[in-house]
């Protein structure tokens, strides 16, 4: 490479920092201009290695993530440019170190507020070590058709109307990021485009300067043009008359340093950039746009004029067969990401899911239409949470409080119940929450807690089909049918249970009508008659508690049916008793309870002496 082209469409850089946006933008571009491999070799990321996902056209492909500079450049040593989109505390480190790595010959500082003396350090480096630094406050450049520096030059659309897909004969050089981008387009609209373009950034020191790039494009035969766009403040360009006065520089400059209002202001205005300020009359804009045109640069009487400026310069060169414009070519198209596409209503998609509870999509997400703060403020409580999510109903206040009322009396019953003592042994084991709590939970089945469903699907059943209770039992039996919901290990008629005491009365008292409670009442009338522990038992009573609320909440027989086939009414169970056992857990955890393993005096042993022996056959089983 000669030593005046720091790019070309080969060169392959490091991008510095999580930028996923910038990489995908100089993808687009390469892909664009038709180069044989993405410009971007890696990520150098010291957050995290491993790869990012990024696309090349339609594809997607894996760029690998470094974890420092040095990893880096020794995995890719054809990489010669850094993107180094450091924050300016960390700019000074991380330059330096690229600058001292061989393989890397060029650093973009794209950091605004480096402080004046690292910059000042790091172009005296640079400069030493025969490198190249480009900004700092920068957004980088371009090299049209070739290699595209992060953002420079912005989306494929404006690389598209500005061209910027193909070379063209016109270097350009600007202190501006911004303008750098106006420009383009007005050089694509006046020549036959960009051969190249830097903006060298607003600081009073930047890495290199306006000259530093115009001497590398004077040395470039093919680029036939110059168009420079300097700013107030500083006195860089009156080496630019010079270079010219001294023929240093002899391809046509069009040049205009912005920042004329400024004498129309009181002195020392500072414009955007840290370097754009006139401490003395030399630094203003006008009295460097006069000195320039003075040494034989092309400088127009205003902005409103540098496009004029700039064709005729180009329309002379055409005429003195200086040029021959670049050919035009159809540029690669970059396909639109998904996202834009759909925003612009492109393209639709069928979805994959459905979701009818909830959005959490904007501000706020909402449960059932109904926004979080607005849960909260009207004091929707769990029950009102339960009725939203599960029901998308807005439930009257008695549902949501016998909801509650469920859930606190089915939060625990103790250490020895099936559930609870399954969480407690797998706790006592050394799994942690969740699969104690899975342990626990894997537990609730049609025996122990899971009968809140069957019961509701029993006794409606018994109900609907006409059967007094007794024919409803006998049904069941005949059948053999173990009626869910009906049956306690430990309570009975002699021993009631308090839980469903409460409440039958909450239901009696806040009910309009209990039609499903009065008849599993009556079977439970019949069931005790033959044992005393054949009672309506916690599950049963709270499942078909569920079946007459939902009626007299306007609920179709048919809509009840479905609730009970996906199993709605196990779920107040299974909620209310995670409460328990994760009690159960956090107990033992604090207990620092060791290996349980169950007492010996409490198994029978019932083992034969010797297995059975198989007797064969004499059908080839004996092979
Ligand atoms: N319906 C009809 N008969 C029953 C029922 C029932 N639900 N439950 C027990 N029986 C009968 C049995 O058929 C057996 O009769 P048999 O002596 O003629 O053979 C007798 O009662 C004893 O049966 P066991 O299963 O030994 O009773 P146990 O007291 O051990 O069972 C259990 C308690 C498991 C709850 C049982 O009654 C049952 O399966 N009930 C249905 C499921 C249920 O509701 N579970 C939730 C319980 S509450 C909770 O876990 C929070
Ligand atoms: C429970 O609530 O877990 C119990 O009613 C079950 C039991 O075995 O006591």
């Amino acid at each position: 490479m000669e030593s005046y082209t720091l790019f070309d469409v080969d060169t392959k850089a490091f991008v510095y920092g999580s930028q996923r946006v910038a990489v995908q933008r100089m993808l687009d571009f390469d892909y664009m201009c038709r180069r044989k491999e993405p410009s971007v070799a890696g990520m150098i990321t010291p957050e995290r290695g491993g790869f990012e996902k990024v696309f090349w056209g339609t594809r997607e492909i894996m760029l690998p993530r470094y974890q420092s500079i040095k990893e880096a450049a020794a995995s890719h040593p054809e990489a010669d440019v850094m993107i180094n989109f450091a924050s300016e505390r960390s700019a000074y480190d991380t330059t330096r170190e690229a600058l001292d790595i061989d393989t890397i010959r060029t650093v973009t500082v794209i950091a605004e507020g480096v402080p004046e003396r690292h910059a000042r350090i790091l172009a005296a480096l640079a400069k030493k070590n025969n490198k190249w630094i480009i900004g700092p406050a920068t957004v980088g450049g371009i090299k049209a058709g070739a290699f595209k520096i992060g953002n420079a030059a912005g989306t494929p659309e404006n690389i598209a109307e500005c061209k910027l897909y193909r070379p063209g004969s016109v270097g350009f050089v600007s202190k501006s990021g911004g303008m750098s981008n106006e420009c383009y387009n007005i050089i694509a609209r006046n020549t036959d485009g960009v051969y190249e373009g830097v903006a060298i950034g607003g600081d009073l020191f930047p890495g290199s300067t306006l000259m530093d790039h115009l001497l590398r494009y004077e040395a470039n035969p093919d680029i036939k043009m110059m168009v420079c766009l300097g700013e107030v403040g500083g006195i860089d360009e009156y080496t630019i008359a010079e270079a010219v006065k001294s023929k240093k520089l002899s391809k046509p400059v069009v040049i205009w340093i912005t920042g004329t209002s400024a004498t129309v202001m009181p002195k020392g205005v500072q414009f955007g950039h840290a370097g754009a300020r006139a401490d003395s009359a030399l630094e203003t804009a006008e009295a460097k746009n006069r000195a320039l045109k003075e040494a034989g640069l092309i400088v127009p009487d205003s902005f409103d004029d540098f496009d004029i400026k700039i064709r005729e310069t180009f329309d002379q060169l055409k005429k003195e067969n200086k040029i021959t414009p670049a050919a035009e070519i159809e540029p690669r198209k970059v396909p639109m990401d998904f996202k834009q596409a759909v925003s612009e209503g492109l393209v639709r998609r069928s979805t994959n899911f459905v979701s009818t509870i909830c959005d959490d999509r904007g501000e706020e997400h909402s449960y059932a239409g109904v926004p979080i703060t607005k849960v909260i403020e009207e004091k929707y409580g769990i029950g009102g949470v339960i009725g939203l999510l599960w029901f998308k109903k807005k439930m009257p206040v008695y549902v949501t409080e016998f909801i509650e009322i469920v859930l606190q009396v089915i939060a625990d019953h103790g250490p020895a119940v099936a559930g609870a003592h399954n969480t407690i042994v797998t706790a006592r084991a050394g799994k942690n929450l969740i699969e104690s709590l899975i342990a626990g939970l894997a537990t609730i089945g049609p025996r122990f807690g899971g009968a809140l469903n069957g019961a509701a699907e029993h006794f409606t059943f018994g109900l609907r089909s006409g059967m007094s209770p007794r024919e409803f039992v006998d049904h069941m039996r005949k059948n053999n049918v173990t009626i869910q919901g009906i049956g306690h290990r430990t309570h009975s008629i002699e021993n009631p249970d308090a839980r469903v005491e409460l409440m039958i009365g909450y239901a009696k008292k806040h009910f309009r009508e209990h039609p499903l409670l009065d008849y599993a009442l009556k079977v439970q009338d019949v069931t005790t008659r033959k044992r005393g522990n054949l009672i309506l038992n916690i599950d049963g009573l709270i499942g078909i508690l569920f079946v007459d609320m939902m009626r007299n909440l306007g609920f179709t027989e048919k809509q009840i049916d479905e609730e009970i086939k996906i199993g709605v009414f196990n779920g107040f169970f299974i909620l209310g008793r995670t409460m328990g056992f994760m009690g159960h857990f956090f107990d033992q955890q604090r207990l620092m309870q060791p290996l349980y393993r169950h007492p010996f005096d409490d198994i029978l042993y019932e083992v034969p002496e010797k297995p059975e022996e198989v007797r064969l056959t004499g059908r080839g089983d004996e092979k």
